[in-house]
């Protein structure tokens, strides 16, 4: 990732640090940034189940898949090879986002597919004006149709994770109960402090920390879960993901878990998540 500080003075941002989130009430629409730069945490899963649940429970949520690889679209049962539009027409050719955004198979859920050649697009970004906000400007235009808008970020700190960043207001940051879990976390909440200083993004926080991948048998997990909350409070959710076979199968059917097994432990977890999420979002919303 460029560094946003280095801005920070030209753009008069150079204040004191405040803190790096808060769980008060919000207001609907929320746009969520999915992030932890470190690969395979769970952050695809987590964006991918949570969103669903919370069209399940009748809210209109968008998933953004924002990463290269494409797991979140074709999880969701796109078929990432045949697409005539995807996401990264959006944040290079100026195509509006809602002309890449396609329904998925659980009602009230759509998805803005990412396309295996975002990887090559990051380059042309960096060339590119407002290369940070560009995909800040298509979710802007279309987040009054949503209630929820999950951004799923690849696993770096690149100038893709950075368009998700600015898009977003909130950032939530799955960690999985393992050694070294906090791994990385420290540069994520530092980069997303450098955003919020550099004029960026000043209202970005994280609101949620979700323990996932979490295995009952091991010590080392009620350990590492007591870590994370030590050190991040409140931000972290009550409920924590376990570690589970059927999390990893559904996305090879293209079914979200609530439709893979809903009775399975996974699809309790990521119910129980999406109802916390909500739960933060403020009685006055719409
Ligand atoms: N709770 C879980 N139990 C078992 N397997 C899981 C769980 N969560 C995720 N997985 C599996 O772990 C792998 C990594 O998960 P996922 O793709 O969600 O991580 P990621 O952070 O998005 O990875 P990347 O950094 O590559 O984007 C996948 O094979 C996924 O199916
Ligand atoms: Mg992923």
């Amino acid at each position: 990732m460029d560094d946003p500080a280095e801005d920070a003075k030209d753009r008069g941002g150079d204040g004191p640090a405040p803190p790096v989130g808060s769980v008060d009430g919000r207001t609907l629409p929320r746009v969520i940034a999915v992030a932890n730069q470190k690969g395979g945490v769970g952050k695809t899963t987590t964006t991918i189940n949570t969103a669903a649940a919370l069209a399940n429970m009748g809210h209109r949520t968008l998933l953004v898949d924002l990463d290269p690889q494409a797991n979140a679209s074709s999880g969701l049962g796109i078929d990432v090879r045949s697409l005539d539009t995807t996401l990264l027409d959006v944040l290079i050719d100026d195509l509006s986002l809602a002309d890449c955004i396609q329904p998925t198979t659980t009602p009230n859920l759509w998805v803005a597919p990412s396309s295996l050649r975002l990887a090559d697009a990051e380059m042309t970004l960096y060339g590119m004006l407002s290369r940070e906000t560009r995909l800040r400007q298509a979710v802007n235009a279309v987040r009054s149709s949503y209630d929820y808008i999950f951004i799923d970020c690849p696993p770096s700190l690149g100038l893709l994770t950075l368009n998700g960043l600015c898009a977003a207001q909130e950032v939530m940051i799955p960690i999985q109960c393992e050694y070294f879990a906090l791994e990385g976390v420290g540069q994520l909440l530092e980069n997303i402090l450098k955003i919020r200083r550099s004029g960026l993004n000043p209202e970005l926080e994280v609101s949620t920390i979700v323990c996932v991948m979490y295995d009952a048998r091991t010590r080392l997990a009620d350990e590492v879960v007591r870590e994370i909350r030590n050190h991040f409070g409140a931000l972290v959710l009550r409920t924590v993901v376990p570690r589970s076979v059927r999390l990893s199968e559904a996305p090879q059917y293209g079914l979200t878990i609530h439709a893979f097994d809903p009775r399975s432990r996974g699809a309790v977890a990521y119910r129980d998540i999406a109802q916390e999420v909500h739960d933060g979002t403020a009685t006055t919303a719409r």
